[in-house]
């Protein structure tokens, strides 16, 4: 008699891949990232209270960050702007320092990143150190460079990330930025306690509606993406803060299927890319709730309409219950309802799922993509 024992399966808990894993993590990436750190519905991180003078002083913000963490930066951008009223600009880490930034002692620099060794990421930091802003770092990997070389840690605690393409520490770092907007917006009077209380509690919220998108919808995106195992090329559309969620869902199509994907700004459809419409061309588009935004609810659905009509095969990803878009989809993947700044952390799900499903059709190996490295430590 022989136990046959497989380390690599062991450390996969079951799972077909490291991703799967980590997809099926997400919930829990969110809980505990948000875990001991909300007090009476504000947000109570140490780290962060050393920082309160300078929060009250800032006059810009400015996250640098790669890849997947750069648009994670994109969604926090839309919630650091609301409820601090501080300007936000995003950048890549390897543009921002080679154009002579402005920066001084009132710009706080946020960096992102999974690993916290990311070389690009790093030598931004120490740039805008040293020209004197305050820099604070979100990093899933306790110990790590960037954070050492930062004024300020607040950790995501999504665990240990294996897949090359990440996912679970995507919802963990919006989730990290979220605390870190509620806290700076409370500190500079912007939020009342209420606010940031109610925003506290659609945190809370996330992880179980992440979950249910996981349970109702992952066989559905798992069977229609094993149809599309030869398709050529997926669009991705979206707006407001679904917009880094196209570019999310395209940028881990890219990686793990190695299919063309592209993620558009959905106004900007009529500015060039739908162009790129012809019939049977499948595309993505996150619609924005209409409960949160009937303008730009509107205006996503006449979108979808308009690629419709020239032949697009449409997979909407939309909130539970909302019907204009079914006459015009060919698939509607649900999301349960959230405030607008919420549905991000949801409409990721569906397309991390996808993009795992597609490669999968295909025979690849998601963990292990070609020509990736999970850090990336040179420039
Ligand atoms: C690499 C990985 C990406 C990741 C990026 C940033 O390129 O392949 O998946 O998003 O680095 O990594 P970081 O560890 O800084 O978040």
């Amino acid at each position: 008699f022989e136990v046959v024992w497989d380390a690599a399966a062991a450390e996969k808990g079951g799972w077909s891949s490291f991703m799967a894993k980590e997809v099926s993590e997400e919930p829990e990436a969110v809980a505990k990232t948000v875990l001991g750190r909300i007090r009476d519905g504000a947000v109570v991180i140490p780290e962060l209270e050393a920082l309160d003078d300078l929060f009250r002083g800032i006059t810009r913000v400015i996250v640098i960050a790669c890849g997947t963490a750069a648009y994670a930066g994109m969604v926090g951008k839309y919630a650091l702007e609301q409820w601090t009223r501080v300007p936000v600009d995003v950048e890549l880490a390897h543009e921002f320092r080679y154009r002579d930034p402005v920066i001084g002692a009132d710009t706080l620099v946020v960096s992102i990143s999974q690993s916290g060794e990311t070389m690009d990421t790093l030598m931004a930091v120490k740039y805008a150190r040293e020209q004197g802003a305050k820099t604070l770092s979100i990093c899933n990997t306790q110990g790590a460079t960037i954070p050492r070389e930062s004024d300020a840690i607040v950790y995501t605690h999504a665990g240990p990330e294996v897949a090359v393409a990440s996912t679970k520490a995507f919802v963990a770092q919006i989730t990290a930025l979220y605390l870190l907007a509620l806290h700076v917006g409370r500190v500079r009077g912007v939020l009342s306690a209420e606010q940031s209380a109610a925003n506290v509690r659609e945190l809370e919220a996330i992880p179980a509606k992440i979950s249910r998108v996981l349970e109702t919808e992952q066989a559905h995106i798992e069977q229609f993406a094993r149809w599309m195992g030869d398709t050529q090329s997926v669009l991705f559309l979206g707006r407001h803060v679904g917009y880094p969620i196209a570019l999310e869902g395209a940028l881990k199509l890219k990686e793990i299927s190695y299919i063309h994907a592209e993620g558009f700004a959905a106004g900007e459809l009529k500015h060039g890319p739908i162009a790129l419409i012809e019939p049977g061309q499948p595309v993505f588009v996150i619609v924005p709730s209409p409960r949160e935004s009937a303008e730009l609810h509107k205006k996503v659905v006449s979108n979808i309409q308009e690629i419709r009509a020239r032949g697009a095969r449409v997979i909407a990803v939309a909130e539970e219950g909302d019907a204009a878009v079914l006459p015009f989809a060919d698939e509607v993947l649900r999301i349960p309802l959230a405030g607008a700044l919420f549905e991000p952390l949801l409409a990721v799900v569906p397309l991390h799922i996808f993009a795992m499903g597609l490669a999968t059709a295909k025979g690849l190996d998601v963990d292990q993509p070609r020509n990736l490295a999970k850090s990336v430590t040179v420039e």
